[in-house]
This record gives structure tokens, C-alpha cells and sequence, in this order.
């Protein structure tokens, strides 16, 4: 399973709306973020390899499909990468977490590494990395190489909105990792955000500016 998929859920589109405008609050703005990784959540896993185990209902013993494998990854791209990470760990709460600290040197647009920690066995999990604004793709490129440095060989990308230069740039550095966006924008501008965008997803969901 390689590529782009654009979650084009009805109700994942009707939220980004309400999130890209200017005026939404911050409150409104985190509760939204929060229920669009529900569903961008509910998306990346569909295709989790299953098995079944053997349970007994009140009724009759069954074979009941159930997860298979080791607990999966979130990859959480600090910061605003914690406002996905947040719904996702809702509906898999026994997932492990792993913290990237990146920021964006405002000069060059580069991503500067200040924070790693991740379990340590990645080789052996699903690694869903997890960042809202795929925008050059600088902090998506460091944080999945360094992922793999550390032994991560399945990963996923999940953003809320993506712009075309991002995806250009982030599948040719790996093109072995798939992306899920909520939406690919028209471009970026001469600061690196996204067009027409949102603005600064830290900004908006913790009120920062
Ligand atoms: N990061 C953001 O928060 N917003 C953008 O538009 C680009 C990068």
C-alpha cells in the first residue's frame, strides 16, 4: 500500500472548514482537530493485519477476529503533531508513543531536531507518524529518516492538510511510506505555509502566536 490517500469523509471536510476559519476559536479549533483524528485514525488503520482468538460469548465459543502483532506506533511531530496524536491514542489506547522534537528554522525552512524518544524494538511495529501540516515536508522527511535509522521499516504518514510541494518532496525522499491528508491545498507562499491553509496549527490549537 503505497501513496496518497485524501480522506474526502463528508464529515472530515465539514470540520477542516470550520478549523481553516480564521475566526474559529482555539477551543473549537482542539475539539475539532481532536474528532477530525478519529476519523483520519479510523482510516490508516482499515487495513491492520488481524488474526483470530478463541472467546466464548454467553452463547457459544466462537473465533473472534482481534489485532494481530505488536503494539503499533504513534509518532507524535512535536508540537502540533500532539493534537492528532491525542484522538488517535482514544481509539488505540494500548498504543506505544514515540516524540520527535522539531522546529522550523524560520531562515531556511529546515528542520532542526531538539527532542528523540520511541521504543525501542520499532523494528517490529507499524510506525503512524503523526503531523498536521505536511507543508515542505522538511519535519515529515527528518523525523521518518530518523524513524528509520532507528529501525523502522512499516510507517505511515498522517496529516490534516498537505500542500503539493510537501507530497512531492516527502514521496520521493520515501516513497515506501504512505500519506493520509484530510485535503492537498493549492501551494505554498514564500514563508513555507500552506495556501489557502489554516495558519500555524500550534498557534491555533494552543492560542500561541
Ligand atoms: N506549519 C503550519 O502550522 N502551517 C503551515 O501552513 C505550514 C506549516
Amino acid at each position: 500500500m503505497q501513496g496518497v490517500t485524501v480522506v474526502d469523509h463528508p464529515l472530515v471536510q465539514h470540520k477542516l472548514t470550520i478549523m481553516r476559519d480564521k475566526n474559529t476559536s482555539t477551543a473549537s479549533f482542539r475539539r475539532l482537530l481532536r474528532e477530525i483524528s478519529l476519523l483520519l485514525c479510523y482510516e490508516v488503520t482499515r487495513e491492520l493485519e488481524m488474526t483470530t482468538r478463541t472467546i466464548e460469548t454467553p452463547l457459544e465459543t466462537m473465533e473472534a477476529p482481534i489485532l494481530e502483532g505488536k503494539k503499533l506506533v504513534f509518532a507524535s511531530v512535536l508540537r502540533a503533531g500532539n493534537g492528532l496524536l491525542e484522538g488517535m491514542l482514544e481509539l488505540v489506547p494500548a498504543a506505544r508513543v514515540a516524540h520527535i522534537g522539531l522546529y522550523r528554522d524560520h531562515e531556511t525552512l529546515q528542520a532542526v531536531e531538539y527532542f528523540f524518544k520511541a521504543p525501542s524494538d520499532l523494528e517490529n511495529r507499524l510506525v503512524i507518524v503523526v503531523d498536521p501540516m505536511l507543508a515542505t515536508a522538511n519535519s515529515a522527511v527528518a523525523a521518518v529518516t530518523k524513524l528509520k535509522e532507528r529501525g523502522a521499516t512499516n510507517l505511515r504518514f498522517v496529516c490534516l492538510l498537505a500542500a503539493p510541494e510537501g507530497i512531492e518532496h516527502f514521496t520521493s525522499e520515501h516513497p515506501d511510506v504512505p500519506v493520509f491528508t484530510a485535503a492537498i491545498d493549492k501551494c505554498l507562499n514564500e514563508k513555507g505555509y500552506i495556501v489557502p491553509g489554516l495558519g500555524d496549527a500550534g498557534d491555533r490549537m494552543y492560542g500561541t502566536k
